[in-house]
């Protein structure tokens, strides 16, 4: 079966004022791909995971999204579309964490309260948080906040997630539990853009590995 096409890079090229990061990235991404970018400290990783999500600006190229430029798409429909989990959780540390599940939920897909209750405590319960949804994220391992953030992205349901090395501040038990995390979510079919140092899991997971450089990314 043909798989759709659903992210598009386009000899798309970056630089921090005159420093170049990479050029002529070129790329397609399709449904349910399970992608890992690989590369050495510096050549631009994160980079490229913030352009796909606006966070950052590429200096030409383009990106398409499900055959749209990035660029006309408004930055809140992007956002919701395609989700991104960073090293450091990035929680809301004055909310717990039911508050931190249900945050976008209400404000950004407009749920009501008991719906978007409902659903964050279901998906609490997945990841064997549920007894923590009243703890502030200081109260809770790198694991667990990991597992939270990680749940708080699936929560808005987008069509593609980044994954910008979601282990590396973890402990080697903590990264148990959320690579196991990360491996229902593969089982599920989702769409994931993977960078990770985690050798051997980024090869079982993965359907493509590529290795970013200045000049591109090059399918290993
Ligand atoms: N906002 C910024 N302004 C200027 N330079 C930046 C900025 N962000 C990153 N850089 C530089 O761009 C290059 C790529 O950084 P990036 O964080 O994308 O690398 P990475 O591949 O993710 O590295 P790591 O594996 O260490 O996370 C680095 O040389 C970094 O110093
Ligand atoms: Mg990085």
């Amino acid at each position: 079966m043909n798989k759709k096409s659903i992210l598009k890079m386009r000899n798309v090229s970056k630089c921090y004022k005159d420093e170049l990061i990479f050029k002529n990235v070129n790329f397609e991404l399709k449904k349910g791909d399970v992608i890992s970018i690989v590369g050495k400290s510096g050549c631009g990783k994160s980079t490229m995971l913030k352009c796909i999500n606006k966070l950052g600006e590429i200096n030409s190229g383009e990106i398409m999204f499900n055959g749209v430029n990035i660029n006309e798409i408004p930055l809140t429909v992007l956002r919701q579309k395609i989700g991104i989990v960073f090293q450091e959780y990035n929680l809301f540390d004055h909310l717990t964490v039911i508050e931190n599940l249900t945050l976008a939920l209400i404000k950004i897909k407009k749920y009501s309260l008991n719906r978007s209750l409902k659903l964050a405590r279901d998906v609490l319960k997945k990841i064997d948080l549920l007894d923590k949804q009243d703890k502030y994220p200081d109260e809770l391992s790198g694991g667990q906040k990991q597992r939270v953030a990680i749940a708080r992205t699936l929560l808005m349901k987008p069509e593609i997630i980044l994954l910008d090395e979601p282990t590396s501040a973890l402990d080697k038990e903590m990264k148990e539990s959320v690579l196991n995390l990360i491996k229902e979510m593969v089982k599920e079919d989702m769409t994931l853009i993977i960078v990770s140092h985690e050798e051997n899991f980024v090869e079982n997971v993965s359907d493509k590995i590529f290795k970013l450089d200045k000049n591109g990314l090059k399918e290993l």
